[in-house]
């Protein structure tokens, strides 16, 4: 008989940050001028006082999300202190994908110069990153895997209508990206997602490819009201769910790094959680709402400046198309 060995508990933890923002910052006033040359009004002052953002970032022509995902992915490995070769999963949450397929997961693996280990997109609009984090999470666990590149990248300034005042003025591009490992102790503490379908028509790009031609509308269409009022109620349910699962109190969370759409919900977010305005992290001032980037890219820019730090616990909550919404709590 083999002597029993008591399994060691497998959780998964994360080991480096990085991000990637396009160079072409456009403020405000910059947007202003050029909608105004296709006669729409707008000002700093409207989009300030309704959304919190006062400059995004676009990428040029030409630049797929792959590009910004690569960069942000070598910032992470370099942070964690591993190669590419270390990698034995890359998952990357877009909306903004290079082509139809591969997947952009693919392209990125071999940017990298990576071959061999599973790599596939997560498409769940603005909770991307939570959904890819969860799914990473699971496989480590399960032990299918022990390294994971988990990546939030996008373009979304491609998806834009600039003739739609409403939805024009809310966006931008980029990429962030975390080494999650697995690890004896958490790590992530819980993990909460959920969707809600009858929800399609309220935020999405009714369009698709078919017989060589674009089909249906292309450009991201918005009832902005509804997807407020949905997004504040999802997101503390969802906040409330990943606390009782890991046993911990709203008390508990260091930083609340909710996805960066509009400072309104955020702050209302944290407002129904009871936590201080200064335990958020805010980074839709500068990039905008970039997506299923945003998480991602608020947490490596909070932690580069040493706002948060090792140890701390964090809550993450990604709302967005879908209807979807999840959160997911941990130690970092
Ligand atoms: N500049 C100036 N005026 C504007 C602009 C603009 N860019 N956009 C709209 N307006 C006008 C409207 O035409 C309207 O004018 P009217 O009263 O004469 O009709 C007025 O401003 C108010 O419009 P509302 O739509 O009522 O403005 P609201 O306060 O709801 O703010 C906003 C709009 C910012 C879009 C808000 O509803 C919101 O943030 N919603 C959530 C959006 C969001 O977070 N989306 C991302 C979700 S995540 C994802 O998956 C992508």
């Amino acid at each position: 008989m083999t002597p029993h060995t008591p399994a060691i508990p497998r959780y998964s933890r994360i080991v480096g940050t990085g991000s990637m923002l396009p160079p072409r910052r456009v403020t405000n006033a910059d947007l202003a001028a050029d909608l105004a040359r296709r006669g729409i009004d707008t000002s700093d002052e409207w989009i300030v006082a309704r959304t919190g953002i006062h400059a995004r970032h676009f990428a040029e022509p030409g630049v797929p999300a792959s590009d910004l995902a690569v960069v942000a992915a070598r910032h992470a490995l370099e942070a964690a202190g591993c190669g590419p070769e270390g990698i034995d999963l890359i998952i990357v949450a877009t909306s903004t994908p290079d082509m139809v397929f591969p997947s952009t997961a693919c392209i990125v693996q071999a940017k990298l110069g990576i071959q061999g280990c599973p790599a596939f997109d997560v498409q769940a609009v603005c909770s991307g990153f939570v959904y890819a984090l969860t799914v990473a999470d699971a496989m480590i666990r399960a032990g299918s895997a022990s390294r994971a590149l988990v990546i939030g990248a996008e373009v979304f300034s491609r998806l834009l209508d600039f003739n739609d005042r409403t939805t024009c003025v809310l966006f931008g591009d980029g990429a962030g990206a975390v080494v999650l490992e697995a690890s004896e102790c958490p790590g992530l503490l819980a993990t909460d997602l959920h969707a809600d379908g009858r929800h399609v028509g309220i935020l999405c790009v009714p369009g698709h490819v078919s017989g060589g031609q674009v089909s249906g509308h292309p450009l991201l269409q918005m009832d902005g009201q509804a997807v407020f009022k949905l997004a504040v109620g999802v997101l503390e349910q969802a906040a409330r769910r990943v606390l009782a699962k890991a046993g911990r109190e709203e008390s508990d969370i260091d930083w609340l790094i909710p996805h960066q759409a509009n400072i309104r919900i955020m702050q209302g977010t944290a407002r129904k959680l009871r936590m201080p305005l200064d335990k958020l992290i805010v980074t839709v001032d500068e990039h905008g709402n970039t997506s299923a980037a945003s998480i991602p890219l608020a947490l490596d820019v909070a932690l580069r400046s040493g706002r948060v730090q090792r140890g701390d616990t964090l809550l993450l909550e990604g709302v967005g198309g879908g209807f979807t919404w999840g959160a997911v709590l941990l130690d970092l």
